[in-house]
């Protein structure tokens, strides 16, 4: 008779309702997590996207590039013929700091640089994973700006990172980068516009100087 009653009890409409909602809560947290981990790599804010870095100076692309009108090249001297552009060697900032502007503290670590003979340690702002394979000559050598992967470095107070960098990214342009080519003069100017008319990525191909459309996986990762 007790029995009976518990086991009613526990099927009785109420209980199963309990039941029910309890195992479909479960469920959709144990299918939640992943979608929301999922959804969270790709917001810009995980792929590390318009982060700021802090640097040991305060250096203003905006002073030296809009202000000076100093060739990113100067700087990054590597970006047209290996695969890493580089960063400056203390010798480059030394040759406008004179020795007079070297006692600020804000410059303390170039002098401390030049004692030591290390380089100035800056962190690093765009990086991507050690699996894939990239190289900057091979695309500043085929008429992609600085300014396609970089944005407005121009304007920057403090480098950040614009583009997602995501594979989906690299491949959008490797599908067909015709367009997104400009004239190997341009390369490093900020606020350059592609206009229809402008067809040397388009010209490049037809001279014969073929683009690949790399897409295939061992492109980049090697
Ligand atoms: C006078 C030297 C100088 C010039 C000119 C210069 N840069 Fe830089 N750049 C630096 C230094 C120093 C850093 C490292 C500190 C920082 O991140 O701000 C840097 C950092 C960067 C970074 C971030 C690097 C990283 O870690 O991912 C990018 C991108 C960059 N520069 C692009 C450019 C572009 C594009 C131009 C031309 C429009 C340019 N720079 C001109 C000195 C220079
Ligand atoms: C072509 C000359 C030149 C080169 C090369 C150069 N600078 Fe400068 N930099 C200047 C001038 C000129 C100013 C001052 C601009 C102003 O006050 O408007 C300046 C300003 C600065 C400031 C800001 C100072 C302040 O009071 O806010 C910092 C920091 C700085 N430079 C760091 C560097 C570093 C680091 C490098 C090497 C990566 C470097 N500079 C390379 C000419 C140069
Ligand atoms: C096709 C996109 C693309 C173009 C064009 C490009 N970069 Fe980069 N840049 C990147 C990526 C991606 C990284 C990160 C590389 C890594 O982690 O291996 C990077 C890294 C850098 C760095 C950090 C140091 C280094 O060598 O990794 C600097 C500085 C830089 N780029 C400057 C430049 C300058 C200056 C130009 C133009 C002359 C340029 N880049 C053109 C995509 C690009
Ligand atoms: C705006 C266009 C554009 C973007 C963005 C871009 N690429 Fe490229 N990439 C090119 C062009 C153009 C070439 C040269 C094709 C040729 O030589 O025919 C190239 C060539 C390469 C090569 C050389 C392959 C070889 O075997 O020589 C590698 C590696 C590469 N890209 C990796 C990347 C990666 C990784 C990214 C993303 C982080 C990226 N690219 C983003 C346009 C782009
Ligand atoms: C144009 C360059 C490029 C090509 C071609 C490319 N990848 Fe990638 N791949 C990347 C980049 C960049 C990342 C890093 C993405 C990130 O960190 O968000 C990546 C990441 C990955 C990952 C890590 C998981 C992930 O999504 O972050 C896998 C797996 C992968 N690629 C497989 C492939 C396969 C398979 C192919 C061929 C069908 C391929 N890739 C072709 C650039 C490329």
């Amino acid at each position: 008779m007790h029995i009976t009653c518990a086991v009613a009890a526990l099927f009785s409409p109420r209980a199963t309702t309990i039941a029910r909602s309890v195992i479909i809560a479960g469920l959709t947290l144990i299918l939640l997590i992943p979608a929301m981990a999922m959804g969270w790599v790709r917001t810009p804010w995980a792929r590390g996207e318009h982060h700021t870095v802090v640097q040991p100076i305060a250096f203003d692309h905006r002073i030296h590039v809009t202000g000076l009108r100093i060739d990113c090249r100067y700087c990054h001297a590597d970006a047209e013929r290996t695969a890493s552009a580089g960063l400056p060697s203390t010798k480059k900032c030394v040759a406008c700091h004179s020795q007079t502007w070297m006692s600020t503290s804000l410059m303390a670590p170039i002098r401390r640089s030049l004692e030591t003979g290390r380089p100035i340690p800056w962190a690093r702002v765009t990086q991507l994973p050690d699996f894939v394979y990239f190289d900057h000559a091979i695309h500043v050598g085929r008429g992609v700006g600085c300014e396609t992967c970089h944005g407005r470095v121009d304007r920057m107070a403090t480098a950040e990172q614009v583009a997602p960098l995501t594979m989906d990214w690299c491949l959008d342009c490797h599908r067909n980068p015709g367009p997104r080519l400009r004239p190997l003069t341009e390369i490093t100017t900020m606020g350059y516009r592609h206009s229809p008319s402008d067809t040397s990525g388009v010209r490049l191909v037809a001279q014969g100087d073929r683009i690949r459309r790399l897409t295939d996986c061992t492109a980049c990762h090697r």
